[in-house]
């Protein structure tokens, strides 16, 4: 017995998410070499892409790391940060966590600005913390897939400038989805993933490094990380290690569906979605964790009903109907649903059928849908 899927789960956790059934033809094209002349092309072709995706400004370096989201977290971290780097990591959730362990492992001083699960940081907190002390690095993660919100980062980027450190954004259920702009918030590095707003597979981080960062590079003491390795792979083609053809295909398809649909018409129907399953949910009864001005668009944290049991709930939507939610994570275990609506799984269809599931789900375990 194949242990393979047959049918399609329909993925509204908090990733991956739907792959495009374009992205999905692409990887079924003949495997070329690392250093093939049609891969060379291809990665020629990612890199603009992704310069113009991040709105990178002139003099910038984009890339896609081999690895998920946190290789491209790695990937910044390490050429950025090394043994007593001052580095002021904003901590909202279980993602700006992982970046300040990641910045203590490559050996920076680091300073936490803790924010309570289910806000947002605020800018004149982190004011004041640069008052207090300055850094080199400010780091911060855009969209907090653990609490569903939306950090202000064209503010708090702002605010690192003034105090003259770089910022490092993580991306990662944001690029794609929601307005990001690195050239015009002043980010010096920025990475994500392939396998949320953009809809292609996981396996490779999209990593933005600005003229800034560039020139502030530290030596690297990862050799698989290593820029000016990667450097020497994408713009001089020396061999360093074995890229997946197969994902560059996938990047790329991604992409150009991307640039087809427009950054902004893709903001807009992210947001769109999300509004609209708000609404669905508040028909059913239920909220969302985070104030309205912070809720990412891209990922829904839902409060499980008092007396449900979430992970029941969970369970029967992918048995009955083939649907993934995702559950809470840290503090927020068992308390919140995490719905995902991200590249190809934003889309109005999803909201309906979600709604009817849950309601089904939810009536079976106890919850009274309000009249
Ligand atoms: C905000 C954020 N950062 C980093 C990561 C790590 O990405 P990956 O699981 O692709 O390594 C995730 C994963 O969900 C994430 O949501």
């Amino acid at each position: 017995m194949s242990l393979i899927p047959e049918t399609d789960r329909i993925l509204l956790g908090p990733g991956p998410s739907l792959t495009a059934p374009r992205v999905m033809r692409a990887m079924a094209a003949p495997t070329v070499s690392h250093l093939d002349p049609l891969m060379i092309r291809l990665l020629d072709d990612v890199r603009a892409r992704l310069l113009r995706v991040f709105r990178a400004p002139e003099g910038s370096f984009a890339l896609a790391v081999s690895g998920t989201g946190t290789s491209g977290m790695e990937t910044t971290v390490a050429n950025l940060v090394q043994d007593g780097t001052r580095a002021l990591v904003v901590v909202s959730g279980y993602f700006g966590d992982r970046l300040a362990q990641m910045c203590e492992r490559y050996g920076a001083t680091v300073r936490r600005l803790d924010v309570e699960w289910g806000n947002a940081c605020d800018p004149d907190a982190l004011r004041r913390t640069l008052k207090a002390a300055p850094e080199d690095v400010v780091a911060m993660v855009h969209g907090e897939t653990s609490t569903g919100v939306v950090n202000p980062v064209r503010e708090l980027a702002a605010i690192a400038r003034e105090h003259g450190a770089l910022t490092l954004v993580d991306a990662v259920t944001s690029f794609g989805g929601v307005p990001l702009d690195v050239g015009a918030w002043g980010i010096d590095a920025c990475y994500s993933c392939t396998q949320k707003c953009l809809g292609g597979p996981s396996g490779l981080a999209p990593v933005v490094f600005g003229p800034g960062a560039l020139a502030k590079r530290v030596r690297c003491r990862s050799f698989y990380f290593d820029l000016a390795l990667l450097e020497d792979y994408w713009l001089r083609r020396k061999y360093h290690h074995t890229m997946s053809s197969t994902l560059v295909y996938a990047l790329d398809e991604a992409l150009a569906i991307v640039e087809e649909e427009g950054l902004d018409a893709r903001w807009a129907r992210h947001e769109r979605n999300h509004r609209a399953l708000v609404a669905s949910l508040a028909e059913l009864g239920l909220s969302l964790l985070p104030a309205e001005a912070d809720r990412l668009w891209t990922l829904n944290t839902v409060r499980v009903p008092g007396g449900v049991d979430e992970s029941a709930v969970r369970a029967q939507l992918l048995e009955e109907f083939n649907i993934e939610i995702g559950a809470g994570l840290g503090p927020l275990a068992g308390k919140i649903w995490r719905v995902g609506l991200m590249g190809a799984s934003s889309s109005p269809r999803l909201v309906v059928l979600l709604r009817g599931a849950l309601e089904h789900a939810l009536a079976k375990h106890g919850h009274r849908v309000p009249a």
